[in-house]
């Protein structure tokens, strides 16, 4: 079994926040999805020193965590560029266009699916319906969505991304959850423990009520 210590990647504050996340489940394994966000949160992916000391933390073995994360398209254990262009080709996208709009953005970045480009900005996929069907064909950019995608609307957008003009909505790639839910991963040590005795108090309840 892996040591229980952190090993040096992950920032102290990243640590400390695990810790505190931990404290909020009964088992600490169920605080692993939350942890691999805040651990993402700082690289922007989950390197093998994160998976090692993530594992450390929660008393797993590296492979139950990268076997956690490897399944979970949000969570990515390869490094990705700043920005994650998830462009959807399935049905509905593809009855609109979605292959030929898929070309024109190869050739606009200069990558194929899986692929990120020379300066690290843009990693592109190929992905599966992102349940955005009325407005396509459409993309996810770190997870956010925009409809109804054009070749000159995806120029545009890629030409405010590099400028630095859509920074309020679109941070980069590993930030989902704090800009999600104002404070995110990052809420306060009180804020953490009203959830906890919150928790305990709605689990008395329904012990009570059973
Ligand atoms: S088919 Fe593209 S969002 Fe559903």
């Amino acid at each position: 079994m892996t040591s229980p210590a952190a090993g040096g990647h992950l920032s102290a504050e990243v640590v400390a926040r695990a810790r505190a996340l931990i404290g909020l489940y009964p088992h600490p394994r169920s605080a692993l999805i939350p942890i691999c966000h805040l651990a993402q949160e700082q690289d922007g992916w989950l390197c093998p020193e994160a998976i090692e000391e993530i594992a450390g933390l929660l008393g797993l073995e590296p492979a139950e965590v990268l076997g956690t994360a490897s399944f979970y398209e949000m969570l990515h254990t390869e490094p990705v560029g700043t920005y994650v262009i998830s462009l959807c080709t399935n049905i509905a996208c593809m009855l609109r266009g979605a292959y030929d709009l898929l070309e024109h953005v190869e050739t606009s970045l200069g990558v194929r699916p899986g692929a990120t480009t020379a300066d690290g900005m843009f990693t592109l996929e190929d992905a599966e319906c992102i349940a955005d069907c009325g407005r396509a064909p459409c993309l996810q950019v770190n997870h956010r969505f925009v409809g109804d995608v054009t070749p000159a609307s995806f120029d545009r957008l890629v030409d405010d991304l590099r400028a630095g003009r859509l920074a309020d909505e679109i941070p980069p790639h590993g930030t989902l959850v704090r800009v999600r839910r104002a404070g995110g991963l990052r809420v306060d040590d009180a804020t953490i423990r009203a959830e906890r005795a919150a928790a305990a108090a709605r689990a008395g309840a329904g012990a009570e009520g059973s």
